[in-house]
């Protein structure tokens, strides 16, 4: 149980991931204070409700904030020791990544630790990053067998020179990430950068989170989606995957354990879509995922992510990908994407 006087914040409480977080906070008997772009929209935060009502003496307060309003973050940091930085803009569609989510990632980023400095009882500041931020770069010449750990950054010059479709989301990621490390070492703030893959598990949001639909689409048998993964698989050169509940954890576990510092990867499963393909094919031969239209793209993966720094520090993974897929399916059952 966490000292209750403990107050920590949570940016973007309406998100996927936020949402669990905030949640396994709550059960940790940690006050919380979390974020949201429009507080009265009723369906974005009917989750959070929620959790107010289940954990009777669970403290969570919701403050309106939004990464381009500068000082905004202000009164939901202030009183926090520990800041989630977990709120990021996503338009994978937008016609310009550099207004829609690059410069709003930066400058959320930055704003948000000046208002941990702002508020003098910040004590450490956790910061979603992204695999996007670690290994996209030209892999056309590489044949298999890399293991990517926290040295490695994603190329920003390749991806704004060759502008792959989704290009804008992982530069917004990379920069975020790599603005904030100069922010606090210039400012003297303890940050550490939680770096996670492709997150599926069940959502607690009303909206359907598109990294679920992503990684479901073997089974959903949606071509868009499916040539989206393959897309994932060309450009980041794997199709790298963990459980959300994992990924919350791995934040808590980090915020708390004192001796951690830097990046850490946070991912239980690399592998490809083929591999998944016939994985999900032969688990849940009720959907008939189809494992022989592949023609030659490339049946494995180029590379995966490490996550030995994160198990040396003392942490171990609940999900493996049988638990992830398994839960995954029966949330689709539950919101009517999968046939029961
Ligand atoms: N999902 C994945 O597979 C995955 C994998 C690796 C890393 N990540 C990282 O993990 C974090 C959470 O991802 P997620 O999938 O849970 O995200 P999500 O469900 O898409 O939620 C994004 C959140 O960011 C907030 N947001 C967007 N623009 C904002 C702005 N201008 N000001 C304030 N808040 C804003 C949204 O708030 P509103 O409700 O107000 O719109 C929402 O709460 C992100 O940092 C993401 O990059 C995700």
């Amino acid at each position: 149980m966490a000292d209750s006087k403990k107050k920590v914040c949570v940016t973007g409480g309406t998100g996927y991931m936020a949402s669990e977080l905030v949640k396994h906070l709550l059960e940790k008997g940690y006050s919380v204070n979390t974020t949201a772009r429009n507080p009265e929209d009723e369906k974005k935060v009917a989750h959070l409700l929620k959790l107010v009502e289940d954990h009777e003496h669970g403290d969570l307060k919701i403050f309106q904030a939004d990464l381009t309003n500068e000082g905004s973050f202000d009164d939901a940091i202030a009183g926090c020791s520990i800041v989630f930085h977990v709120a990021t803009p996503v338009h994978f569609a937008s016609q310009n990544p550099e207004a829609d989510m690059i410069k709003p990632a930066i400058q959320g980023t930055l704003d948000i630790l000046q208002s941990c400095i702002n508020a003098k009882t910040v004590k450490r500041v956790v910061l979603t990053s992204s695999a996007a931020a670690v290994s996209i770069k030209d892999l056309s010449k590489e044949t298999g067998g890399l293991v990517m750990d926290e040295s490695c950054w994603t190329d920003i010059e390749y991806l704004t020179s060759a502008k792959p479709p989704t290009w804008g989301y992982p530069v917004s990621k990379a920069l975020a990430e790599k603005e904030a490390w100069k922010y606090a070492e210039e400012n003297k703030i303890d940050l550490i950068t939680v770096i996670p893959s492709l997150m599926l598990g069940p959502s607690l949001p009303h909206a359907v989170p598109s990294s679920i639909s992503l990684g479901m689409s073997l089974l959903t048998g949606k071509h868009e989606l499916i040539n989206a993964l393959k897309g994932m698989q060309m450009l980041s050169g794997s199709i790298s995957i963990t459980h959300v509940e994992d990924v919350v954890d791995a934040h808590i576990f980090l915020a708390e354990k004192e001796s951690a510092s830097g990046r850490y990867i946070c991912c239980n499963v690399n592998t490809s879509v083929l591999e998944l393909a016939n994985f999900l094919s032969h688990r849940y031969p009720q959907y008939a995922v189809s494992t022989d239209s592949f023609g030659d793209f490339p049946a494995t993966a180029k590379l995966s992510l490490s996550s030995e720094k994160l198990i040396n520090e003392g942490f171990s993974f609940n999900y493996g990908i049988e638990d992830i897929f398994d839960q995954s399916v029966e949330y689709f059952k539950s919101v009517g994407l999968l046939q029961k």
